[in-house]
């Protein structure tokens, strides 16, 4: 066998750790595939005295002790977070070294321009494990996917919140237990505010749709909502309605523009989008030829994040081995952003309002004032509010409205003496 490839990682936590012990356990399994040792030269972290479960790795807090290491081929960069992870990725490109990397933050943010850097440099950025963890992803939209135009992309693509909601709506836990339980499955971002706000989700959907759509998508052109004010009842009534909520991530084109948003989502319970649980995640794509798409797996946990970023090394060191270089993906910039308040849709709409005769009818005239139409009206009574008065709890679905004009009457419902509190927005993804 010809000399081995080296490898320096960048980060030992849960997805590092899973990927030196993958180098280690299927080193033979690798070395068949590509044709060449592939091995494990250096791995950078932030506090060396951590007690580490793999004994015998070469692990630094120097970065230019991976970067700078002529023995080393491909950085795999698992550190997460915008920087130090974003200069490190140019500085292995400018020293020659291919990458791999988990880093949706990074590629979300920078991801063209890398992507340009290391063709310059003839290298290349491998990024299949940034979106859906072990689900092929990526490889799909940037080879098997270019003969088609994409109309859409609906997807579930953060696995803790979809294991949130799961559990919240399946077992009944509150929204704490269900965070707990998913940061301690190592799914979780370090900081957990990126997955149950919608940040992650945004940086994947930018990625989904840049390559999708051939266009320039930065994650601060998707409208973003979380997770965090769902209530139990939501779950309740989205069921009664005969849906299931998601937190769902769409790209789709619209008059020559690209809608893109990320929020909760009432789906129709018999739909495959409804039917994705617990950590998976699934990405639904439209395209003129192929038709509809799922693509579904694990998305999150060392394991299949593993998979995704060990197939990536392989796929570089083959190449090494060959000697080919893919091209860049191409921009053509055809579809530029809409903005979030020329979307139209459905709109699930749960308020609690004093019990008295004309309260529905004044919410409703204000609806209709804006032209939106209602589809059904649903009121559970006695919601406790304060002592004495009577609540009720009333449920409105529309016909599909104006994101602007739905924007405007929530704001003048609000300001209604009758109504104590809007308690939640859902739109309604048929
Ligand atoms: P993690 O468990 O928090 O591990 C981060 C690792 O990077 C740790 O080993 C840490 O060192 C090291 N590190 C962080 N900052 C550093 C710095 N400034 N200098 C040197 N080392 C540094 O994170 P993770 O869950 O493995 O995620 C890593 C990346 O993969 C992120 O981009 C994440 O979004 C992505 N990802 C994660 C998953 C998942 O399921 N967890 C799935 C797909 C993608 P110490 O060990 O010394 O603290
Ligand atoms: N925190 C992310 C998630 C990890 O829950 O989906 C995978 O990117």
């Amino acid at each position: 066998m010809a000399d081995s490839v080296g490898v320096g990682l960048l980060g030992l936590g849960v997805v590092g750790g899973g990927v030196a012990r993958t180098l280690r356990e299927k080193a033979e399994t690798i070395a068949r595939r590509v044709g060449r040792e592939v091995e494990l030269r250096g791995v950078l972290v932030r506090d060396p005295a951590r007690e580490r479960e793999l004994p015998g790795l070469r692990v630094t807090t120097d970065p230019a002790a991976v970067l700078e290491d002529p023995s080393v081929q491909i950085v795999v960069e698992v550190m997460g977070g915008d920087q130090p992870a974003h200069q490190y990725i140019r500085r292995a490109i400018a020293a020659g070294k291919h990458v791999v990397t988990a880093n949706k933050e990074v590629m979300a943010k920078h991801g063209p321009e890398i992507v340009a850097a290391a063709a310059r440099r003839g290298v290349d950025v491998a990024y299949e494990a940034s979106v859906g963890g072990g689900i092929p992803v990526i490889g799909p939209f940037k080879l098997d996917l270019l003969a088609n135009d994409i109309s859409q992309v609906t997807a579930i693509i953060n696995g803790t919140t979809n294991y949130i909601i799961t559990r919240m709506s399946q077992a009944g836990l509150d929204f704490e237990s269900a965070l707990r339980e998913a940061q301690e499955a190592g799914y979780a971002e370090a900081d957990p505010r990126n997955d149950v706000e919608g940040i992650d989700a945004a940086y994947k959907l930018a990625i989904l749709a840049t390559l999708a759509f051939h266009a320039r998508v930065h994650p601060d052109d998707v409208h973003r909502e979380g997770i965090t004010t769902l209530e139990p009842s939501d779950f309740r009534y989205a069921r009664e309605l005969g849906y299931v909520v998601k937190l769902l991530a769409i790209a789709k084109v619209i008059e020559g523009g690209l809608e893109l948003r990320v929020h909760p989502a009432f789906v129709p319970e018999h739909s495959m989008l409804a039917n994705v649980d617990g950590v998976f995640n699934a990405v639904q794509v439209e395209g003129d030829l192929v038709g509809r798409i799922l693509l579904y797996g694990r998305g999150a946990g060392a394991g299949p994040t593993s998979s995704a970023v060990v197939a990536d090394v392989i796929d570089l060191a083959q190449r090494i081995e060959a000697g080919s270089v893919r091209p860049v993906v191409a921009y053509d910039g055809r579809l530029r952003p809409r903005s979030m308040a020329d979307t139209r849709c459905r709109y699930y709409l749960r308020l609690v309002a004093a019990d008295r005769p004309g309260v529905i009818a004044r919410v409703a005239g204000l609806l209709g004032e804006r032209e939106i139409s209602l589809a059904s009206v649903l009121q559970k009574e006695d919601i406790q509010v304060s002592e004495g008065d009577r609540y009720a709890e009333i449920v409105f679905m529309t016909h599909r409205a104006h994101e602007a004009a739905v924007q405007t009457a929530l704001d003048e419902i609000r300001r209604l003496a009758v109504v104590a509190r809007i308690g939640s927005v859902i739109r309604v993804e048929d």
